[in-house]
C-alpha cells in the first residue's frame, strides 16, 4: 500500500471539517453545534430511530446532503484496509479460562505470525499482562519469550497460569517485570534487537505502541497493535513519521478521546442505551449550565448502568449529590426540565452521530503515521485489519519486517 498517498488524501479530506472533529461538542455547546453544516443537521433531524441507527453505522438513509454523502464515502474508501485472512484455531484446553475477546485475539496473531515470522527463534511481548500470547507462542513456535510488563499482580497470575497448564515440551517463557520506557534501558533494551527476534506489542496502550516501535529497530520483525490513543500527547506523540510531520492534522485530546470511540456495530440495546446515557447527560449538561453557571462545565461523571434506566430526576439527584451541588428541584420539576430540552439533546446527539463518523479516519491517520515511520526507517509494512470489530475494536495491526 501506498502510505503516504493514502495519509494525504485522508489529511486532506479531514482538514476542512477540523472545527467538527478537534473540538468537544458538550464542553462548547451551543457554538459547537453551530460548526455543523446547517443541510447535515436538517438531514439528521429528519431521521427516525432505525435511520439514527444507520447513521450510526455510517450508511445514510434518503437523501442526504451531498457534501456529507461525498465525505463519507471518501473517509470509507480511504479508511479501508486489508483484512488478514486465516485463523490459527486453539483447543478447547487452551481457551479456557479466556474470554471470547481474548481467545479471538491469540487466534488471529498466532495465525498472521506464523507465515511471517520462519527466521524467528527469539521474542519479546511488550506489555505482555499475564502473558497469554507469550505461552501461546512459546508452545506453538518454540519461541524463547520474555514477557514484559510492568504489573507485578497480572505476571503473578500469569506464572500461576503457565505451571497449571504445563507443557509436556518445557517452558521457554519468561516473565520480566519492568517499565518500558523510551530512555536507555540496559536490562530490557537487549531484548528488543536481532534478526532473529520478534517484538510484539498487543494492544499497547497510548505512547507504549510508539516505545515498542522506537526499541524495535534491530528486530528482524514487529507486530505492534495500538489502543487508548487518547493517552497519546501531541505534539510528542503525534505525528511521529517524516512524512506524517509534512502533511499534519489539528489533533487536540477532544480528537484523540474521538479515535478511541469504541463499537462501530452497536446492536439495537446497545444503541438505544447509548441513546439513554446522552439523554441524560445532556440533560444534566443544561440543567448545571443554568443552575450554575458561574461553576462552567461540570463533568457529570460516570454513573452505574442501572442509574440510566431510571427517571432523569433520580440520574440527577444523583450526581446533584455526588457534586455537593443543591438545587431545590423537585422530581416533577426535574423531569419536566428533561422534557423541555428534548429538541436540544436530540440536537447534541445528531451532531455526535456525525461526528463519529470522524474517529475511524482519524485512527487510521495515527497508524499511517506509525507506518510511514517504520518505512522510513527502512522496514517493509503491512497496516492489516486482524480482529473482527464487534469483539475487539482496536483492529488495526501494524507488521513491520527487515524482509532481508
Ligand atoms: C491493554 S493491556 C494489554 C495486555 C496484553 N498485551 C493483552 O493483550 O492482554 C496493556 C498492558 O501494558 C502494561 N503497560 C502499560 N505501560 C507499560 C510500560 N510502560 N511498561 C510495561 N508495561 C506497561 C499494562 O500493565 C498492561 O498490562
Amino acid at each position: 500500500m501506498d502510505f503516504q498517498a493514502r495519509l494525504e488524501a485522508l489529511t486532506h479530506q479531514l482538514r476542512p471539517w477540523a472545527p467538527l472533529w478537534s473540538r468537544s461538542i458538550l464542553q462548547g455547546w451551543p457554538e459547537s453545534g453551530a460548526a455543523y453544516p446547517k443541510e447535515w443537521l436538517a438531514y439528521a433531524r429528519s431521521l427516525d430511530d432505525p435511520g439514527e441507527r444507520r447513521l450510526d453505522r455510517g450508511e445514510l438513509v434518503g437523501e442526504p446532503p451531498p457534501s456529507l454523502a461525498a465525505l463519507l464515502d471518501a473517509l470509507e474508501e480511504l479508511t479501508a484496509l486489508p483484512w488478514h485472512q486465516g485463523r490459527h484455531a486453539l483447543t478447547v484446553t487452551q481457551t479456557q479460562g479466556l474470554s471470547a475477546k481474548k481467545a479471538h485475539e491469540l487466534e488471529q496473531v498466532l495465525a498472521l505470525l506464523a507465515p511471517r515470522t520462519r527466521s524467528i527463534r527469539l521474542a519479546v511481548d511488550i506489555g505482555g499482562g499475564m502473558g497469554h500470547l507469550s505461552r501461546l507462542c512459546s508452545r506453538t513456535f518454540g519461541w524463547t519469550f520474555h514477557s514484559i510488563d510492568r504489573d507485578a499482580a497480572l505476571q503473578d497470575k500469569g506464572r500461576r497460569w503457565l505451571t497449571r497448564t504445563h507443557s509436556a515440551h518445557g517452558d521457554t517463557l519468561c516473565f520480566i517485570q519492568a517499565s518500558v520506557e523510551d530512555s536507555l534501558q540496559p536490562q530490557v533494551d537487549p531484548l528488543f534487537s536481532g534478526r532473529d527476534r520478534a517484538s510484539i506489542g498487543l494492544h499497547t496502550c497510548g505512547p507504549l505502541a510508539l516505545t515498542q516501535l522506537r526499541k524495535s529497530q534491530g528486530a528482524g520483525f514487529i507486530l505492534n497493535i495500538g489502543c487508548c490513543y487518547d493517552k497519546l500527547e501531541v505534539p510528542r506523540d503525534h505525528p511521529v513519521s517524516r512524512f506524517g510531520s509534512a502533511h499534519p492534522l489539528p489533533f487536540t485530546p477532544h480528537a484523540l478521546a474521538l479515535t478511541t470511540r469504541g463499537r462501530q456495530h452497536k446492536t439495537d440495546e446497545e444503541f438505544a442505551r447509548m441513546k439513554r446515557v446522552y439523554a441524560w447527560r445532556f440533560s444534566f449538561h443544561l440543567l448545571a449550565r443554568q443552575l450554575f453557571p458561574e461553576r462552567g462545565f461540570v463533568r457529570a461523571g460516570d454513573s452505574p448502568r442501572a442509574r440510566y434506566a431510571g427517571s432523569f430526576a433520580d440520574y440527577a439527584l444523583d450526581r446533584l449529590e455526588r457534586l455537593g451541588l443543591h438545587s431545590n428541584m423537585t422530581n416533577a420539576q426535574l423531569d419536566a426540565f428533561e422534557v423541555s430540552v428534548r429538541a436540544e439533546t436530540r440536537d447534541l446527539l445528531l451532531c455526535h452521530l456525525l461526528r463519529d463518523r470522524f474517529a475511524r479516519a482519524l485512527e487510521v491517520v495515527l497508524l499511517l503515521d506509525r507506518a510511514l515511520l517504520m518505512e522510513e526507517l527502512g522496514f517493509q509494512v503491512e497496516l492489516l485489519q486482524l480482529f473482527e470489530p464487534s469483539l475487539s475494536p482496536r483492529n488495526l495491526a501494524l507488521v513491520a519486517s527487515r524482509g532481508d
